[in-house]
């Protein structure tokens, strides 16, 4: 009898051995994971970035939200010929292009400031330097800045400048600071007809601009031209010469207007238009970005984008959520309405 008392007692001993093991193993590690949650309340974890086989409930969270902002993979118009964009890239980086031969493109787009110029506002001809590191000297203020130039090659762009003064309409026809070239029958046909996209539409404008390349009057004969017609067919006669290219030009724009456009019989052929077409495809090819992590993502990579990109993705998709609401006794203490800062009364100041 006493020995099975010994045994019962024995096992029970037994039991509650393991038993604590079990809870006290249990315990520990409920308290780790209490004590370092106390210690970093707002911070989670963050597990280790792994390809994710199923979209986590954080992918689904954002491919909703991007499903129902219609995030889509943008669709990229066809890959330029080689020729065109080497005629386009030619003239984006040319000064002669402008009146007083002291500008390009490229000095307010230029590819090292991200192909805007990173100034608050552009500097025309007559500064100096290039993109924020531009001088104004005698040069002219230009009063917007330059919006850099990635995608707007895509044919969801159908609008240019801040004010969307040129663009594109469905069936091809164009809205310009130029009325010859606007609408479904416009009277300078032939140039309308090569500017296919709102970039290429856009690209004849900086040229007839007296601050941004054309120059002061008195000073080159682009900047004295009656219209801007006159202003194409001028600079047409700088790049490409006259009398079918037997006066004046240059051999090499000839060559490379004549590879870009075997279609045109001769010099005299040439037009802004084929400098709008050839500009626009340089601009749409050589700033053509459209395989940023994001895209991958889109496209269906979910491994793509890390944890927290994906996190800032979902935020921003969502936009701004309003602070959680402070307790009433808080709200109270500060109720009252706050006179602003500086002159008693003067209100208006702050808006
Ligand atoms: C003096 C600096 C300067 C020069 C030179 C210049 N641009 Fe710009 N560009 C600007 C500014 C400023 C704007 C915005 C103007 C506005 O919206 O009214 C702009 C706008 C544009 C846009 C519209 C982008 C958008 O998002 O709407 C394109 C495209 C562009 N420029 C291409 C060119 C091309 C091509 C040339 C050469 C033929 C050129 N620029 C020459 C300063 C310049």
């Amino acid at each position: 009898m006493r020995e099975r008392a010994f045994w019962i007692v024995f096992f029970l001993g037994l039991m509650t051995l393991s038993l604590a093991a079990c809870g006290g193993g249990g315990a520990g590690t409920d308290g780790a994971v209490i004590d370092e949650s106390g210690d970093t309340p707002d911070v989670p974890e963050e597990p280790p970035i792994t390809p994710p086989v199923e979209p986590s409930a954080l992918d689904q969270q954002l491919l909703q939200a991007l499903e129902d902002r219609d995030v889509d993979t943008p669709q990229a118009p066809p890959i330029p010929a080689d020729a065109l964009v080497a005629l386009g890239k030619a003239l984006f980086f040319d000064k002669e292009l402008s009146g007083n031969r002291n500008i390009s493109c490229a000095t307010c787009h230029h590819p090292t400031t991200g192909t805007g110029d990173d100034l608050s506002v552009s500097i025309g001809q007559g500064g100096s330097g290039l993109g924020s590191a531009r001088l104004l000297g005698s040069g002219a203020l230009i009063p917007r800045n330059a919006p850099p130039l990635f995608n707007k090659g895509l044919p969801a762009f159908r609008t240019m400048f801040w004010d969307s003064r040129v663009s594109i309409g469905q069936g091809g026809a164009l809205n310009t600071p130029e009325p010859a070239l606007n609408g479904p029958r416009p009277t300078a046909g032939a140039i309308a007809q090569e500017l296919t996209t709102a970039l290429a539409a856009q690209a004849i404008f900086p040229l007839t601009s007296h601050a941004e390349m054309r120059g002061d009057p008195g000073e080159n004969e682009l900047a004295d031209a009656a219209d801007n017609l006159e202003v194409w067919t001028l600079i047409m006669d700088r790049l490409v010469g006259t009398d079918n290219g037997t006066q004046g030009g240059f051999a090499e724009y000839r060559a490379l207007f004549q590879a870009a456009f075997p279609a045109v019989a001769d010099i005299d052929g040439f037009h802004i238009g084929h400098v709008g077409a050839a500009l626009g495809a340089y601009e749409d090819l050589a700033f053509r970005a459209l395989d940023s992590s994001f895209d991958r993502y889109l496209a269906g990579d979910l491994a793509a984008m890390t944890d927290e990109a994906r996190r800032g993705a979902l935020l921003r998709s969502r936009g701004l959520r309003p602070l959680p609401r402070r307790p009433a006794a808080d709200r109270r203490a500060s109720s009252r309405p706050r006179r602003p800062p500086g002159r008693p009364g003067a209100r208006s100041q702050w808006g």
